[in-house]
């Protein structure tokens, strides 16, 4: 195989449940649900989650009732995601679309982005795009809930470390690095995944999360007619402090 790399959330797909099996994401979508009971209308709502990947979060919000639209660039991810929902007997609506031209057939109740999706976005101009694509895709008063790895957390794991990971049927060196002169965070994974068929599938991504000042977040939300209710100290009621991790901002779309 050539130094060349495959996009992000190629070959990974196949492997990234096993990966993530330790990611709280009842925990996660526990406390989202109780900010969408707080929306008029609830819980008869339709809700886009926005970088849906395998459908992790999306399947646990149609599991609880909710309209889901699942939203992702990488169409191997779509593809778990809808082969989960199948097995799963739940209703997924999925789109594959870039963060930056989202259009979805009619405005929701709410947009969900989590687990460090909108760190993908490397510069101001495409944060800024992006959320007046949800604000565009909201209803009037619509919730837009997202997460981030905050700058301080990015410089942390960024440290050059590198991991080798051995489960049944993959084989993956991790390597992270911090790019101060791009403000992100790369991570190389280097890996091997046995195939449906027996054959070894190799491949090379590498993943970057771009660091995003929390102000500045803020500023852009509000030129985007997203009203900023809170910025918290990951998935709690705790406002944010210097030493935060993971982000999470909580808007509303403007009602004019
Ligand atoms: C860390 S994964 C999170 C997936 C899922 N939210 C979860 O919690 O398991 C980030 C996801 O964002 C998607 N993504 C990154 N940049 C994107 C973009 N510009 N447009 C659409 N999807 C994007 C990737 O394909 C990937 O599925």
């Amino acid at each position: 195989m050539g130094a060349l790399a495959d996009k992000p959330y190629t070959a990974l797909a196949e492997v990234y449940d096993r990966l993530m099996e330790d990611v709280p994401y009842d925990e996660w979508v526990a406390h989202v649900d109780g900010l969408l009971r707080e929306l008029p209308g609830a819980p008869d709502l339709t809700v886009c989650d926005l970088g849906c990947g395998t459908g992790n979060i999306a399947l646990r919000l149609a599991s609880l009732g909710y309209g889901v639209v699942g939203v992702d660039g990488s169409s191997a991810m779509l593809a778990q995601a809808a082969r989960k929902a199948i097995a799963a007997k739940l209703w997924l609506n999925l789109m594959e679309q870039d963060f930056r031209q989202l259009n979805l057939l009619a405005p929701v109740d709410a947009v969900v982005s989590l687990y460090d999706s909108l760190n993908y976005l490397p510069t101001q101009a495409d944060l800024a795009t992006t959320f007046r694509a949800v604000a565009a895709n909201l209803k009037p008063g619509g919730l837009f809930v997202f997460d981030l790895n905050s700058p301080v957390r990015l410089r942390d794991i960024g440290g050059r470390t590198v991991f080798l990971i051995e489960k049944e049927g993959f084989a993956l060196r991790w390597q992270n690095r911090y790019l101060p002169h791009r403000a992100c965070w790369q991570a190389t994974l280097t890996g091997s995944v046995r195939e449906a068929g027996g054959s070894l599938r190799r491949f090379r991504e590498v993943h970057r999360e771009y660091a995003h000042e929390p102000g500045t977040v803020g500023d852009l939300l509000a030129v985007s007619r997203l009203e900023l209710a809170g910025m918290f100290d990951g998935f709690s009621r705790r406002p944010a402090t210097a030493e935060t991790g993971r982000l999470v901002f909580v808007a509303h779309r403007m009602l004019s």
